[in-house]
């Protein structure tokens, strides 16, 4: 099946919405509840209620999520979960396992899940059982696996493979990028894996420059197998090899393809026996669970890449069973529709404790940014509230060096999810207690403030002058009341981190349910790649530059005068 980033003209059918958004009775009853919270100050609460914690945290599968530090009560969460329940999140979630075309602008099932499903025997789509041609696949990226590893699959000049360099962007590269960074712990030894994805030529030559063409192997990650940067990549890849090794059979051993488009792999010169499949029901930013994934199983090893997908489906086993007042995703999903549609917030922030998880908020950006920043509901109508809020983040306690002033002072209201593990696997010292410390100390601070009298006693205490205490005491003011999440986890394995991807992935899906988008298209990301051929050609000395603006013209211009 080729993956055409175009749409066919059969008839469109989008999952009904039987009632707009703002109309059904939940929404109406949270925008009068709002007005009653909106003097709501946790901290009192947490005073008045000694079970706040207890009552508002959940564990699945050995993960907590403690969301007692949020503008919430119990009326909020029950209020909430009446939403969730008539935007329909269940029947869509039932629909999203069985393979439906949820994706009605593509026409197409999202199954991600049965990806990582290690017991499910059928699943019909397009009446095809799609289960057995996930198996094989599977096995196929198994056995490769091992061959490299073990020195069985040798490069053209006989050599081992050392050094993996997976070529994608987007879905096909970060994912795998933000995994195998993860799961540095569990890498293979004797394998290093990179990763390409711009089109800037310095990506790929920085990466290659210390690189053997004899022992490397390309994986070219592309679910359509048209990607502009992919496949300008991945030529200047072969033209390496070639220059090397001077012979096109050389191209067999060092390149492998990971794709839906048989076609393009093939007229790109790669063997279709090097190439691993997935399906149209695999959308980009879904996919390192499927072969997308071959460079994770390369770092870390098939077993450590089965571990993950086990971690993925026991937080799928959740999001289906659990009831949704007690159903991690969808409890975080709410909270965020809270925030963004009822407290107007713009921004959301994640903060993973953990520096092995540093590209776990450019991993979400695209999760949430790409699947959420839609404006035209499934009843083809443009919304009248807001969807999916900025996504952004980065590993503490960096954040606190740069940007955390913001967050504790400044004018912008930013709900935010704290990350953290008990155990850290590479233990130097006290500095995980430190890295505990910090986190827990940060929300603790977003949570309690400062008043202006408790910060001028303080600088009294210090031997200030009234006066000057006095002066100094506003700017140390924290206003507090701020909220957050903190997600507890043992320590960061494969399972673990299978879990926490999926645990967005879903949240991110009860999002799209509720505010009755297409969580699973991308069409705003089309406009900039058509442009960009003319504009191309625009560069050439003497083309004509074409119909622009007088801005895009001068650009044009100015760059060629330059030249
Ligand atoms: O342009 C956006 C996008 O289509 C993403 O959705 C996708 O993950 C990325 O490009 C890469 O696409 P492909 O895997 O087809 O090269």
């Amino acid at each position: 099946m080729i993956a055409s980033k175009k749409t066919s003209h059969t008839t469109l059918m989008s999952t009904p919405v039987a009632t707009p958004l703002t109309q059904l009775p939940a929404w109406k009853a949270l925008l009068q509840h709002q007005e009653h919270m909106r003097e709501f100050d946790m901290n009192q609460a947490f005073a008045e209620e000694p079970a706040r914690f207890d009552e508002f945290s959940l564990r699945a599968n050995g993960l907590l999520l403690d969301y007692s530090k949020n503008r919430i009560n119990a009326e909020t969460m029950s209020l909430l979960v009446k939403l969730a329940r008539d935007a329909g999140v269940q029947d869509m979630r039932a629909a999203m396992f069985a393979g439906d075309p949820i994706n009605f602008t593509e026409h197409r099932a999202v199954l991600h899940t049965a990806l990582r499903n290690p017991d499910q025997a059928s699943l019909a789509v397009d009446g095809k059982n799609v289960m057995p041609l996930i198996r094989d696949v599977q096995d196929h990226m198994r056995r490769f696996t091992n061959a490299i590893h073990t020195g069985e699959w040798r490069g053209y000049t006989g050599h081992s493979i050392t050094e993996i360099v997976n070529i994608g962007i987007g879905g096909s590269d970060l994912g795998p990028a933000m995994v195998s960074m993860a799961l540095r712990p569990y890498a293979h030894a004797g394998v290093q894996v990179h990763f390409v994805s711009n089109i800037d030529p310095s990506h790929l030559a920085n990466t290659i420059s210390s690189l053997n063409p004899e022992t490397t192997l390309f994986i070219i990650a592309s679910k359509t197998f048209t990607t502009l940067e992919t496949l300008a990549n991945a030529r200047a890849a072969r033209d390496w090899v070639l220059a090397h090794l001077h012979d096109t059979a050389a191209v067999a051993r060092h390149f492998v393809a990971l794709s839906t488009n048989t076609q393009g792999v093939q007229d790109f010169g790669i063997d279709p026996n090097n190439m691993f499949e997935f399906w149209d029901w695999v959308g980009g930013r879904y996919s390192l669970w499927s072969a997308i994934g071959l460079s994770i199983a390369l770092a870390v090893g098939w077993d450590n890449f089965e571990a993950l997908l086990n971690g993925a489906h026991a937080m799928d086993t959740h999001f289906q069973d659990a009831p949704l007042e007690q159903n991690m995703p969808v409890v975080m999903a709410l909270l965020g529709v809270w925030y963004n549609n009822f407290w107007d917030a713009d921004t959301y922030a994640v903060f993973p404790y953990d520096q092995r998880l540093a590209l776990m908020p450019a991993f979400l950006q695209q999760l949430d940014m790409e699947s959420n920043g839609k404006s035209v509901t499934r009843a083809n109508r443009p919304v009248d509230y807001k969807t999916g809020p900025i996504m952004w983040g980065a590993p503490g306690t960096n954040g606190q060096h740069a940007f955390f002033e913001l967050l504790h002072q400044g004018t912008q209201f930013v709900p935010a999810d704290f990350l953290i593990a008990v155990e850290n696997s590479m233990p130097l010292a006290d500095q995980h207690e430190w890295l505990i410390a910090n986190c827990l100390a940060q929300t603790e601070a977003l949570l309690v403030g400062k008043t202006q009298a408790v910060a001028q006693a303080e600088l009294i205490a210090q031997g200030l002058p009234l006066t000057e205490a006095e002066v100094l005491a506003p700017h140390k003011v924290f206003e507090g009341n701020r909220p957050s999440n903190t997600l507890l986890y043992q320590r960061l394995d494969p399972r673990t981190l299978g879990m926490l991807i999926a645990l967005y992935e879903h949240k991110v899906f009860v999002q799209g349910v509720i505010w009755q988008i297409n969580s699973f298209d991308q069409w705003g990301v089309e406009l900039g790649k058509q442009l960009a051929l003319p504009i191309r050609q625009a560069l050439e000395p003497d083309a004509d530059p074409g119909q622009h603006d007088s801005s895009t013209l001068g650009l044009i211009a100015e760059i060629r005068r330059h030249r």
